[in-house]
């Protein structure tokens, strides 16, 4: 751990992001699969962040080879909208995974970014505030953090009657995988927005 410390510190920092999506919201805007559509956050990406704020992109050849242990998880907790998971992991595996630092296999890119999920527990944490299920309430940048003890990034979807709802949440992660606040603001999302439940 202190070795990428250190490394993240003489390299320049690139910090490590887990996207994460509310699915009311995602079924709001696009047709989902039944199976997808659940009152619950999956995981959308996770990808290195440079100093500026680009995402590295595409960063070795390493295969994309996956076990049916982390394949059932990705299904439970990394889902698609649509039919076609398989496609988006592969894909996601090139274009994003080949970049996070540490260097991982594609096996450990995806278990990394299920046990960052579950151990940031975002939905206990959203539950225990009362923003879940809370009934059409609108809430505010500060209420997301706060709940969660983290700076993180938001993005919402505008629907057409121009009432944003929160869709996207970014955890920012350090080179060591810890769990820290993020450092610039990002997203779309106006002072106040909901989650859609279905
Ligand atoms: C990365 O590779 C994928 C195909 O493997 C390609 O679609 C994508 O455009 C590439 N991204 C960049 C930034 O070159
Ligand atoms: C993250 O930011 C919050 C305030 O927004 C602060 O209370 C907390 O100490 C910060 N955490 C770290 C690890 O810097």
């Amino acid at each position: 751990m202190l070795f990428y410390i250190l490394l993240s510190l003489a390299l320049g920092l690139q910090s490590n992001i887990l996207t994460i999506e509310w699915r009311p919201t995602i079924c709001f805007n696009y047709p989902c699969t039944k199976s997808y559509l659940k009152n619950s956050f999956n995981i959308k990406d996770f990808k290195a962040i440079s100093e500026t704020g680009e995402a590295n992109t595409n960063c070795s050849e390493d295969q994309f080879q996956i076990s049916l242990q982390v394949m059932m998880m990705l299904v439970e907790f990394w889902d698609y909208y649509e039919d076609s998971r398989h496609e988006i992991w592969e894909n996601v595996w090139r274009e994003h995974g080949t970049c996070i630092l540490p260097k991982v296999s594609s096996e450990e890119y995806f278990q990394v970014a299920i046990a960052l999920f579950l151990n940031s527990e975002i939905q206990e944490r959203l539950k225990a505030a009362e923003i879940l299920d809370s009934n059409g309430k609108q809430w505010g940048y500060e209420d997301i953090s706060n709940a969660l003890y983290y700076k993180v990034q938001i993005d919402c979807f505008k629907s057409e009657d121009e009432e944003f709802m929160l869709e996207t949440i970014n955890l920012c992660f350090n080179q060591g995988f810890q769990w820290e606040n993020c450092t610039s603001d990002f997203g779309k999302c106006e002072s106040s927005f909901i989650l859609p439940w279905i």
